[in-house]
């Protein structure tokens, strides 16, 4: 784990992910397993599949057999909304999803799109951090847009990163 963590911690330092693989359905098993360790209301493999089926953009960066990161982004005609995004527990705090956002940033880019959306739930203080360093701004509230436990539910804060 220390080589893995050190050879892991140079490509970041170099700005570099590994080239990330489209994620497929014969991924789905550790895809699932990362996703249910990472969220207390996981996406379900159907979400996986009709994502994969509707071709929305799927990279999946590995170390090796190790999954480190993935997203699902769905491209409009001028902004990309992000579905999902999402590093494994164990591979947290190590400057992967600054990494990956810069990657979805330059793949936008590339098609010409200049705008990126997303929702996070309200109480995800982690990814708002990480969205406001990465220069996404509030747009606005969905109340009440996920569930919770015992029926409650939480709203959705709307933010969008233009350049
Ligand atoms: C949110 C998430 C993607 C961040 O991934 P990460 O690889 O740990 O983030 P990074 O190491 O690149 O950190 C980037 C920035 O995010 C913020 N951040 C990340 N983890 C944080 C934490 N535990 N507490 C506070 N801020 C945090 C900080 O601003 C951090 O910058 P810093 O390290 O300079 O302080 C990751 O925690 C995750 O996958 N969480 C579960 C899934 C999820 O909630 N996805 C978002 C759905 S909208």
């Amino acid at each position: 784990m220390k080589l893995f963590r050190k050879s892991h911690s140079v490509l970041l330092k170099n700005n570099l992910l590994p080239t990330p693989q489209d994620m497929t359905q014969d991924m789905l098993t550790p895809v699932l397993r990362v996703e249910q360790g990472a969220y207390s209301h996981p996406w379900l493999m159907g979400n996986f599949v009709d994502s994969i089926v509707s071709g929305y953009h799927m990279p999946v960066w590995w170390h090796g057999d190790e999954l480190l990161c993935y997203l699902v982004a769905m491209r409009g005609a001028d902004e990309v909304h992000l579905l999902n995004f999402t590093v494994a527990p164990a591979h947290q705090r190590q400057g992967l999803a600054q990494a990956m956002m810069r990657y979805l940033r330059d793949w936008s880019l590339s098609r010409g799109v200049h705008s990126i959306w997303l929702e996070v739930r309200a109480s995800n203080q982690r990814a708002i951090a990480l969205y406001v360093a990465s220069g996404f701004v509030k747009d606005g509230v969905r109340p009440s847009y996920y569930p919770v436990h015992n029926g409650q539910r939480e709203d959705a804060v709307v933010m969008s990163l233009n350049w």
